[in-house]
Order: structure tokens, then C-alpha cells, then sequence
């Protein structure tokens, strides 16, 4: 985990090393006024906004408030209300930036958004995921301006999923000369590079607002992770008054770092406009070379190494802070999966947060970005199907220019789940969109996520999916004989498709819930029914997938938990591996055994079965290791293996590829049927023979003490960073109660304060703002945020009689890596 935070921090650190000149690039998040109601007026420049209430942005006004079953979003949304509000921000130009030319971004406002500076109307702008912005060179006055932002969110329902309400994505205002780079107007690649060489292709869009032409160079630099420039070309050119025009460069890079999933190296390119030996501009642009290539019978190639993608679909919450996510927030929730062995995610099915695509070049993470979830034909009443026509060109375009530069996505996809894959002329609208994205850019391949290929009714039509760089599967095992057959019967029909798991079954299930909750199941049914059921199927999957190299990868749903597509009482899918809070659930652990290499073993379920002495408890291992014994109080209940793909003979029969293990099951686990007796179980795991590694679960105690833990000992004095604070609840031997439910009271003193608490029961509708909940099975599971100033945060946890906790986290001073006003 260290790692990351210290490459994040360097990254930052970077960044401020080579700031832009004063000005260019400016943080508009702070001190916004904020009302939840609809306001007459409140577009004027005059308009007194004194009573408003002052916030920071990012900001989702839905999650602060109750889970309400009656709530317009209905399940989808996740029962909490959304309709219409305000937001105003009064800012200060300062005189030398008259004249300038001035942009205002938004990195994604839901939804339905309008935007005024000094009462001037800029736009109206339906789509609540793409970042969006706006010309304010006309209207903007050195001194004082005020933007002004309605977000109307008040139709229900708009999404499948939850969205959150409000700007929960960061302003910018970029100020340029009036000869500038275009907004998202650079294209890098980086087309076939290998050890010894990298070609750096940059394509920039220059603009000239001035009333004469223009001549002035254009200089573009490479600069390593250290700050040292590699390589340089400069351009001369010349514009004509209010046009723009695009050069391209090459520039080449000897004995290139290459980014991979292991060493995900980036550079920068540094970019400045020149005029009469002055520096008018500068832009930097993160990038990574590097090589991807797609085999229609060997899969996907990086950097001409074969790679399986072990993905994962997630959607954009961050759990108990909703869909405004502070960047740690990512950060860890990343940092779990890549523990899990997971190197590819499909951000299903909305364009995401720049920042996030940032941390997946930074931490090594091959990108599916997608960008719809209905074309024309809509899933609920008010989604985008409505904009479609008028919108759809326009965020498609600038979604691609926004995102094309990032090295971590490999892939685009048009859709998910589009109701167009089965109607007749369905390709057409495919067929627009694929020629835009080819046209827009030509290094990576389009899919889209299809569930009908093999439907009773409406079948995906073949024209549709023929048109696809990649044919993308949804639940490739819905349909008949492909529960068992799989990619194979169109691998033989269709010799020439490229194919992808786009989005599959994995395993769900509530964090540490077992029988349904209840115990006397276990007499009836002898183990977890449901949830073996999708333990089989993931594992028969899995199987397939990773043994066949034709099928590039596959994206399994979902690798966390999200807030929404629930039925109450439930407020949240239980479809991740991981809960909202970012624990594991045992899940986890399968794709772990089969992802990862570094020994393990995890044993379920916990070992917490008073009063049901002797009646026999399944008990289950994931594990990497080519062996696990099972010991319950110290009697051994056997040594059990699973080995796959299995081994066969070479050379001679009776010789074997690698030395022989009696395996004792074909499943990718294992499972004891132990009767149940109070005390310990341990697992022991083998390699080549010998002990690599343990694993025990133990019959707990009463509840004694609280614990609290701390994923970062200290973090940035700054408004946006954030540590988790985990609760447990011990015995009196120190152990984690794995069925605790004990409701525990936060107090945040010094300089933070709590933005999250939640324990992941997908029933509970303790408000996610409260400082009071119950702890859900053992754990629970704090956000905390610094304000701005350096000292210290303290944090005590209060349950009862149970002996309290405190746990102190450092707040260090840091320079604030953007200017802001
Ligand atoms: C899929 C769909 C996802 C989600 C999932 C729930 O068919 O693409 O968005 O709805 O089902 O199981």
C-alpha cells in the first residue's frame, strides 16, 4: 500500500517541481455557497446568496441525506433523494489575466446542469458523467465574478444505478494566451515501441483568437520521472486571425522506459508556445509508452508479453461519500484489488472521474472505459436515451480527447447491454459511433457489452457484432450448452472474432453472513446453497477463460459493492467481492487463489457456532498453495490439493510434468466437512513439500474492547486527503468478534472531521454522515478528511461498557499542488 501513496506523492510533488506559470491551471473548488432547493434568481449576479450554506467542492448533496424507501429514485438510485439545487462562487480575476483567454471545466456535474458567470447564460448541459466545459473569455472582468450552477436532478428515474446529485467532480479554470493549445487538444502515441526505441507522436491543436495572424514555435518536451528532459522538438508556425490549425511532431527516444502493470513508468510531456522568444504557454500531459496488440487466436499483448485480463467491473461511488470520492478513497480501494490480483477494470457505464484514470496509469491498470449504458433505446424512463440524438457525437468526441492520452486504457467500449445489439438496423447507430471512435483514435479497439448473443428472444443480430473490434460477452454462460461450452461454439462459427468476457457472474454475497443469517439451515441444507452455486459458476469460468488464449480476459461483477440497483431493504448491490467499506468478502479470495502467486490460504466461515456442537460445518479454503491440512484443535482432518490445469505425463508414462500431487478435488477449492466443536482451526499450506504458509480462524469470546486502525498514520493537511479509520470489536483475547454488531459512537477532534461512516450491510439505513452505527459483522469503517491545517486529528470510539479506543492521525503540511482561487 506504501508504495502507492508514495508514488502518488511524488507524482504531486513532480507536478509543483514544474508548475505551470501562475494561473494556468487553477483549482475552483473552494468556498462554493450551496442550496438544496430550487431558487428563483439565484442565476442573477446580484442575487444575495448569504444565507447559503459554504461547502468545498466535490460535493454530492444525495448521500447527506436519509435512505428513504419512498425516495423518487426508487432501488436504483439507492433511496436517496435527489432534485434540484444551487450552487454560487464568487471568485476574483486579477488584473494581469485581462485578456486572456479563459475556460471554465467541470469534471461532472448530475445532472442537467446550467451554468451562468455575472448572469450571462454559458450552457445548458444534460449529461451528469462527462466533463463539460465552457468559453468565458467574452464575459469574464478583471475583480470580482460569480458563477452560478442549477443541477436538476429531479427526474426520476434517470439511472439504473446510484448517481449522486451535485458538482461531485473538481472545477477548473484554465487561463491561456490568446494563442493556446485547445482544451484536451494534444494527442500523444506512442505507436510500437520496444526497448530500444519509442517514437512520441504529438498532434496539437493550436488556436489563435487574436485579430492577426500569428507566428510562434511550438515546443515539446519529454521529461522523465525525475524531472530530466530526455528529448525536445521544436515547430515553427504560422495561424491566420481566429482559426486553428494542427501540427504534429515526432519526437525519439532512445532505450525507452517502458510502462507496464509491474512498472507503470510515465513521462511528461511538457508542452510551451513560444512567441518572439517569450513563453506564452505551457501544458503537461502524463503519458506511457508503450505497445498493446490483439491477437484474434492468442489474446492481449503489452509490450509483447502475454497478459490474461483478471478484470473487474466497478461503478463510480465511493460508498458512505458517495459519488463526490476524495482521491485516497480510490486509492485504496485500488491498492485491495491489485492485492487481489486484479489488473484490468471496466468502468461500467459512464465516463469516470479523470483522477481515477489517472491513479490506473499511476498503479498499473489496464482500462476498459466505456461510455454508455443506452443508445436511442432506453433502459428507465429519463436516462440518456433522451439526449442521445442531440448529445451523443458531441460527449462521444470530447470523451475521447479527454481520455485518449492515458496509457492504462487499452479499450473502449460503445455501450452496455444496448438495446440496439438485437434490433435490425442496430449497427447503424454502431456504426457511427465505431467510425468516430477510430477517427478520434486509431490505437485502440471498440467493444461493447453484449448479454443477448445467445438469447431465446432477440438474439444479438450478427451485422452488430461483426462490426465490433472486439465482441464483448455479457454472462457468456446464460445461454444453454454455453453454460459448458462457453466462447467455443462461436470460436468455431466465427474464426475471425476477437473476443472478451465484458462483464460475468462472480461471487456476491454479504461480507460474513452465512446460512441466510440463519443457523438452523445448516441442518437443512448442507452448505450455503446460493452461494455455492456461484462459486461453481465462477470457478467453471474462470477455468475456461484462463485456459483458452483466444478469450482476452474478463470482467467479472462487480469488484465492489456499489450504492443503488438494490431492492429495499437492501440500499446497495451485494454483487462485489469487496463491501462499500472496502473489505473483503470471501469471494476476494477465490480471485486471489487464482490471480495471484504469493502464498495464502482463507478458511470460511468464522468458527462462531454455539449451541450447534456436532452438527457438521462445511469448512471451505481458497488457496494457491499446492497443498492445504486442515487441523481443528490440533487433530488433523486431512491433507487436501486441487491442482489445475491438471498434469499429465511427458516423455514416459508414469513421469510427470512437475512432481505429483494427489489432488482430491477438480473444484478451485477445497472443503472439510467438520463437525462442529468450540476452539481452532488452522490451515496449513505447502509448496513443493514444504510449509509456506497459515491460516487459522478461532471460537471467539464476549465483546471487551474496541479497536481502531488507521490504513495512514499520517496525511496531507490539504482538504482532500483522507485516512480510514477501521473498528473492530475484540474479545478479551484480543480477537476480532467476526459477528459483532455493537453499535459504536465516533468523536473527531483537531483538525478533521469525519466525511463517511459505514460498516457494509447492504440493510442498514443508518444515514451515511452519522457518527453513530453498528458495527456489521466485527468491522465498520471511517473516512476521515483533514482541513487545512497542519497538528494532528484524533479520533475516539465509544461502544457501551466496551473499553474505548482513540487513534491519532498526523496531518503534515504540503504545498497545494494547484493554484486555486
Ligand atoms: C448486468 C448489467 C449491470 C447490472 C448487472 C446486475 O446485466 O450490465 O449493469 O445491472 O446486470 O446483475
Amino acid at each position: 500500500m506504501r508504495k502507492y501513496f508514495l508514488l502518488l506523492i511524488s507524482t504531486i510533488l513532480f507536478q509543483q517541481s514544474n508548475a505551470a506559470p501562475p494561473g494556468q491551471k487553477i483549482l475552483l473548488d473552494f468556498n462554493w455557497k450551496f442550496s438544496q432547493s430550487d431558487t428563483i434568481g439565484a442565476d442573477k449576479e446580484k442575487f444575495n446568496d448569504s444565507k447559503w450554506r459554504v461547502l468545498n467542492l466535490p460535493h454530492d448533496w444525495s448521500i447527506e441525506n436519509e435512505f428513504d424507501e419512498k425516495s423518487a429514485t426508487g432501488g436504483g438510485g439507492g433511496y436517496l433523494p435527489t432534485g434540484v439545487g444551487w450552487y454560487r462562487k464568487e471568485f476574483v480575476l486579477p488584473k494581469t489575466e485581462r485578456g486572456k483567454n479563459v475556460l471554465i471545466e467541470f469534471e461532472g456535474v448530475y445532472m442537467n446542469s446550467d451554468v451562468w458567470i455575472n448572469g450571462h447564460h454559458l450552457g445548458h448541459y444534460p449529461n451528469g458523467y462527462m466533463s463539460f466545459y465552457y468559453d468565458l473569455t467574452p464575459f469574464i472582468k478583471s475583480g470580482k465574478n460569480i458563477i452560478a450552477v442549477r443541477v436538476d436532478n429531479s427526474l426520476q428515474p434517470n439511472s439504473r444505478w446510484y448517481s449522486g446529485s451535485g458538482i461531485y467532480r473538481p472545477v477548473w479554470l484554465y487561463i491561456s494566451d490568446l494563442l493556446h493549445i485547445a482544451h484536451w487538444g494534444t494527442y500523444i502515441t506512442t505507436p510500437s515501441p520496444d526497448a530500444n526505441s519509442a517514437i512520441v507522436v504529438i498532434q496539437s491543436k493550436i488556436e489563435n483568437r487574436y485579430s492577426l495572424s500569428q507566428s510562434a514555435i511550438l515546443r515539446s518536451m519529454i521529461v522523465d520521472i525525475n524531472g530530466n528532459e530526455v528529448a525536445k522538438t521544436e515547430t515553427s508556425f504560422t495561424i491566420n486571425a481566429n482559426t486553428s490549425k494542427d501540427t504534429l511532431q515526432r519526437i525519439s527516444i532512445p532505450g525507452p522506459h517502458l510502462w507496464s502493470l509491474e512498472d507503470p513508468y510515465l513521462y511528461t510531456v511538457h508542452q510551451q508556445i513560444i512567441n518572439k522568444g517569450k513563453i506564452i504557454d505551457e501544458y503537461y500531459i502524463t503519458i506511457g509508452i508503450r505497445k498493446i496488440e490483439y491477437d484474434t487466436d492468442k489474446g492481449f499483448f503489452l509490450n509483447g508479453k502475454h497478459i490474461k485480463l483478471n478484470g473487474v467491473c466497478l461503478h463510480h461511488d465511493g460508498g458512505s461519500v458517495g459519488s463526490a470520492v476524495p482521491e485516497a478513497v480510490w486509492i485504496r480501494r485500488l491498492t485491495i484489488l491489485k492485492e487481489m490480483g486484479c489488473n484490468a477494470i471496466r468502468t461500467s457505464h459512464n465516463p469516470v472521474a479523470p483522477a481515477f484514470l489517472d491513479l490506473c496509469d499511476k498503479m498499473g491498470f489496464l482500462v476498459q472505459d466505456e461510455i454508455f449504458d443506452v443508445w436511442r433505446s432506453g433502459k428507465v424512463k429519463y436516462d440518456y436515451a433522451n439526449y442521445f440524438d442531440q448529445w451523443s457525437h458531441h460527449d462521444l468526441v470530447n470523451f475521447i480527447h479527454r481520455d485518449r492520452n492515458h496509457p492504462s486504457i487499452v479499450m473502449w467500449s460503445a455501450g452496455n447491454e444496448i438495446g440496439e445489439q438485437k434490433q435490425e438496423k442496430g449497427y447503424e447507430v454502431l456504426r457511427a459511433l465505431i467510425e468516430t471512435f477510430h477517427r478520434e483514435d486509431n490505437t485502440r479497439p471498440v467493444t461493447t457489452g453484449n448479454d443477448n448473443i445467445a438469447a431465446d428472444n432477440g438474439m444479438a443480430k450478427i451485422p452488430f457484432l461483426q462490426m465490433l473490434d472486439i465482441v464483448g460477452y455479457n454472462y457468456v454462460d446464460r445461454w444453454h450448452e454455453r453454460r459448458e461450452l462457453f466462447y467455443s461454439i462461436d470460436k468455431q462459427n466465427f474464426p475471425n472474432w476477437k473476443m472478451t468476457g465484458t462483464e460475468s457472474v462472480s461471487i456476491p454475497g454479504v461480507r460474513g453472513n452465512y446460512y441466510g443469517g440463519n443457523f438452523f439451515s445448516i441442518d437443512s441444507s448442507a452448505i450455503r446453497p446460493a452461494f455455492m452455486a456461484s462459486v461453481i459458476r465462477a470457478e467453471q469460468l474462470w477455468k475456461f477463460v484462463s485456459s483458452h488464449d483466444y478469450v482476452i480476459g474478463d470482467f467479472m461483477w462487480t469488484g465492489i459493492d456499489y450504492l443503488g440497483e438494490a431492492r429495499w431493504p437492501s440500499k446497495n448491490s451485494s454483487s462485489g467481492v469487496i463491501d462499500l467499506c472496502g473489505f473483503p468478502k470471501d469471494g476476494y479470495y477465490f480471485y486471489q487463489s487464482q490471480w495471484t502467486t504469493k502464498p495464502m490460504i482463507h478458511l470460511s466461515p468464522h468458527w462462531n457456532w454455539k449451541g450447534n456442537e456436532g452438527k457438521v460445518i462445511p469448512v471451505m479454503a481458497y488457496t494457491n498453495c499446492d497443498s492445504v491440512e486442515l487441523f481443528v484443535n490440533g487433530r488433523s482432518f486431512g491433507i487436501k490439493s486441487l491442482e489445475f490445469p491438471r498434469q499429465g505425463n511427458s516423455g514416459a508414462w508414469n513421469r510427470y510434468d512437475r512432481p505429483q500431487i494427489n489432488t482430491t478435488t477438480a473444484d478451485l477449492h477445497l472443503i472439510w466437512d467438520v463437525p462442529y466443536e468450540p476452539g481452532t482451526i488452522k490451515a496449513v499450506g505447502r509448496k513443493n513439500n514444504q510449509v509456506v504458509c497459515e491460516e487459522i480462524i478461532q471460537t471467539t469470546g464476549i465483546p471487551e474492547s474496541l479497536k481502531l486502525s488507521v490504513d495512514r498514520e499520517s496525511i496531507n493537511a490539504d482538504t482532500r486527503d483522507v485516512a480510514h479509520v477501521k473498528v473492530e470489536i475484540l474479545d478479551e483475547n484480543g480477537l476480532t468478534i467476526p459477528d459483532a454488531n455493537n453499535l459504536v459512537t465516533l468523536k473527531i477532534e483537531g483538525n478533521g472531521k469525519l466525511i463517511g461512516f459505514d460498516n457494509g450491510n447492504p440493510q442498514d439505513h443508518t444515514s451515511m454522515k452519522s457518527n453513530q452505527r453498528k458495527t456489521f459483522n466485527g468491522l465498520a469503517l471511517a473516512m476521515i478528511q483533514s482541513n487545512d491545517k497542519p497538528g494532528e486529528i484524533r479520533v475516539t470510539a465509544t461502544s457501551g461498557t466496551l473499553k474505548n479506543a482513540v487513534i491519532r492521525i498526523k496531518t503534515i503540511e504540503t504545498i497545494f499542488p494547484f493554484a486555486k482561487y
